[in-house]
């Protein structure tokens, strides 16, 4: 396997880290030194060799850990993953998005052989070596989303379209930025972005519904989303808050640089063949302030978004508490040169 996957936790000891090719490759979210919420939507998958954007389904150093930590929290919390009945379907769609996609864009790790109905899937990293029969759930260990869903990074959203919205009946949620995927199932597009400050009035979320639902088969797309989180733990839900939440207040000036972290998802949005449903991968990234601060204009950059951000955001993000510990930090990076657009 041409590929290294580090040894490391997103809990307890929070042995997490990104190797200089990591960081290198980190999908900084800011072209400019302000930030608002957008309609930021391209075409997914393309972009340059090496980059989070370049396949379908990323996959790197971090892989094998990631996966673990889902199947401890899956082991305390089996409501991480759920599938109303209707969305069975969806799964498989997904479970052969993501396994044509795998084997095509990363065969030394996987490989993918169908003959017939008759599915046989290597998955090396993680010791797996499956023979299954496609559209029978009774050939698989789990239902079909919570079997691919256990061997690829991110969480997944499975979105049913009915009455001109997007219902969220289905997904495996465990590395999630503070929402619950047992609070949300069952609710449309707004109901679910109830929560967002700012966006509903300036007219995001209509036009962005407008844009997912004129989606046709065959297309993807993707956007960055991003916060901030202290420790690189993946596991930041409402259920577990008790144990990230008393988390930042352990936040010191002496420690922000290694303590807090860029959260960046990237988001992808996926029609899908059978079942008509989207499937809405979000991936997670995580890097310190040390780790982006190795690259001054991305140090300038995050120091003059964070530093002006509305304080909606900054609560709603849950950083407000760091904000001034944060800022004064990355100050000095910041030397007050213009930056111009662009990454
Ligand atoms: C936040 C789900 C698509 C914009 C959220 C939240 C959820 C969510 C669960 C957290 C809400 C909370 O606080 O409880 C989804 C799903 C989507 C989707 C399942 C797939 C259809 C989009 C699209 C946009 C968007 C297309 C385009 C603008 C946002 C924004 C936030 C948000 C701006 C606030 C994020 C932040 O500040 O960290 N979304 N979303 N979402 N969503 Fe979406």
């Amino acid at each position: 396997m041409t590929m290294q996957f580090n040894e490391e936790t997103f809990r307890g000891d929070y042995t997490y880290f990104n190797s200089p090719a990591a960081i290198r490759r980190f999908p900084f979210p800011f072209d400019q030194d302000a930030y608002m919420y957008s309609v930021n939507i391209e075409q997914h998958p393309g972009g340059p060799e090496g980059s989070p954007f370049e396949f379908a389904f990323d996959v790197d150093e971090h892989y094998v850990a990631e996966m673990q930590d889902r199947a401890i929290t899956l082991a305390g919390d089996p409501m991480r993953c759920q599938s109303l009945p209707h969305m069975e379907l969806a799964g498989w769609d997904l479970l052969e998005a993501i396994m044509v996609a795998k084997a095509r864009d990363y065969p030394d790790l996987f490989s993918l052989t169908i003959d017939g109905d008759t599915w046989h899937w290597i998955n090396r990293p993680m010791g797996i070596d499956d023979t299954f029969t496609f559209l029978d759930p009774a050939t698989l260990p789990y239902p079909p989303l919570e079997y691919i869903t256990r061997q690829a990074q991110g969480d997944f959203a499975l979105l049913h379209e009915r009455d001109g919205n997007l219902w969220l009946d289905a997904g495996m949620v465990t590395s999630q930025a503070d929402w619950s995927l047992d609070f949300d199932v069952g609710m449309n597009f707004f109901e679910w972005h109830a929560p967002v400050p700012k966006a509903g009035k300036m007219g995001v979320f209509d036009k962005a519904l407008k844009f997912l639902l004129a989606m046709n088969q065959g297309q993807s797309y993707r956007r960055l989303n991003w916060t901030m989180t202290v420790n690189p733990r993946l596991d930041t839900s409402p259920e577990n808050y008790h144990k990230w939440g008393p988390e930042k207040r352990t936040v010191t000036p002496e420690n922000v640089g290694q303590k807090q972290f860029v959260r960046v998802e990237l988001q992808t949005f996926w029609r899908l063949p059978r079942s008509n449903a989207l499937a809405f991968p979000i991936r997670c990234y995580l890097a310190n302030l040390e780790d982006i601060c190795t690259y001054p204009k991305w140090g300038r950059r995050l120091h003059r978004v964070l530093r002006d951000i509305d304080p909606d955001l900054a609560d709603y993000k849950g950083f407000a508490v760091n904000q001034e510990i944060i800022v004064n930090y990355l100050a000095q990076f910041d030397d007050g040169a213009p930056t111009s657009p662009g990454i």
